[in-house]
């Protein structure tokens, strides 16, 4: 049973960018409460209760991976460290988003699954069968059938996205070879405790995953995580290697290591999750005083990336453009409109992120290194970056 320990409020779906802030379409957004809970069988995190995927992945998905740089580098590591470790012939992924990862594989050599068909028709043009389908039992049948199964299954920022994590389990074991390989990755709970990231929660990620309650879960569809990495991506996530219980896969010293490190984080105890939500609320706090004091004294902030956290943040700390004059962002698709829930406008870089910025909130955090090498004239002339993780600060 899940026990609820953060509660961040009314919150929108973050991929839903407004085209516009009339009246009709304000009255139309769709809100749901944000709540958080842990359930002490499993030690599994997950939203008390998740929205309805259809109204999450449409043909109007924002996000496109292959925008950044370093997803794209990260991406090309991961694809390159894969083939050399399972030389694998024949590859499925899901939720393949614009084909940032299977870009590195031949066309004959992959299949994709992804339900945003906006997305899934990006990579069809490019020649790589996609399937623009949610994953599920009927489509892992389906393929199955039309492909045969693959030495590689590979996910990345999508398995926690789904709710069914069992039905999620037993598909892949549909369509996995016996000596197959299936790696997935998605935001590590470990590291938002750590860093206390609480934006890493908002509708998409239905879970935060540790290693403890994947391989409780994984194991009802004999399946076995057989190694893990703990990764920089997205400000922290956690790689799971899987296959067959009777593989030949045998448990890795990081494996072990790791689950030594999460009994000692406390990831098994309701209590550390409760303390996690106080230091939430002390953060909020502080954001808002830190953000209400500069613009006192007549200092112009903005946010630099419209991220999906962030509108959890804006959302929880009731921020809008009475603090943050406008969100800046390269995704040209969400340029123009404005940031779900506090309507705040986005601006490209180019026309926003010009001499009047005084302080630039770090929406995309998780891109601090980049940014801040991008970003040296606005440094140089004495801008400032705020950031919220692990504290408050300016830097
Ligand atoms: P992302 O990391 O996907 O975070 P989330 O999953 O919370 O949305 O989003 C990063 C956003 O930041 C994306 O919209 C692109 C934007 N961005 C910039 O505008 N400039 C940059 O230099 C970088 C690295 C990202």
């Amino acid at each position: 049973m899940k026990i609820k320990f953060l509660n961040l409020g009314k919150q929108p779906i973050t991929n839903s960018f407004l085209k516009n802030v009339d009246k009709k379409t304000i009255n139309k957004e769709f809100f749901y409460n944000l709540s958080v809970g842990f359930d002490k069988k499993s030690y599994l995190v997950s939203l008390m209760k998740h929205v309805d995927p259809k109204k999450q992945f449409t043909d109007q998905y924002a996000h496109r991976a292959s925008q950044s740089r370093t997803m794209r580098k990260s991406f090309k590591e991961i694809a390159s460290k894969l083939k050399k470790r399972f030389k694998p012939r024949k590859c499925l992924e899901i939720g393949s988003n614009d084909g940032v990862f299977i870009k590195n594989f031949k066309k004959n050599q992959v299949v994709a699954v992804e339900p945003c068909t906006n997305l899934a028709k990006i990579t069809q043009a490019a020649g790589y069968k996609t399937y623009g389908k949610f994953w599920n039992e009927k489509i892992a049948l389906k393929i199955k059938k039309l492909h045969g199964q693959f030495d590689l299954i590979f996910s990345a920022n999508t398995i926690s996205h789904i709710p069914n994590l069992e039905e999620v389990f037993k598909s892949v074991s549909f369509d996995l070879k016996e000596k197959g390989v299936f790696v997935f990755e998605d935001p590590y709970i470990g590291s938002v405790i750590l860093n206390n990231s609480y934006d890493q929660f908002y509708d998409e990620h239905v879970h935060l995953f540790s290693l403890i309650s994947i391989s409780k879960i994984i194991s009802k569809s004999n399946l076995k995580v057989f190694d893990v990495e703990i990764t920089k991506n997205h400000g922290g996530s956690i790689r799971f290697y899987v296959s067959r219980v009777d593989s030949n896969f045998k448990e890795t010293k990081r494996l072990k290591l790791l689950k030594f490190k999460e009994i000692k984080q406390g990831l098994h105890k309701f209590k550390t999750y409760k303390k996690f939500s106080s230091r939430v609320s002390k953060s909020k706090k502080d954001l808002v005083e830190l953000l209400k004091t500069l613009k006192i004294k007549n200092k112009k902030i903005i946010s630099y990336g419209a991220t999906y956290k962030s509108a959890t943040i804006f959302n929880y700390c009731d921020i809008g453009t009475d603090l943050i004059d406008y969100v800046v962002d390269t995704t040209t698709n969400k340029q123009g409109k404005f940031t779900p829930g506090k309507h705040i406008p986005i601006l490209s870089p180019e026309i926003g992120f010009d001499n009047s910025v005084d302080y630039a909130f770090l929406g995309a955090w998780n891109f601090k290194k980049e940014i801040k090498d991008k970003e040296k004239d606005f440094l140089k002339r004495g801008g400032k970056f705020i950031v919220h993780v692990p504290k408050v600060k300016i830097i």
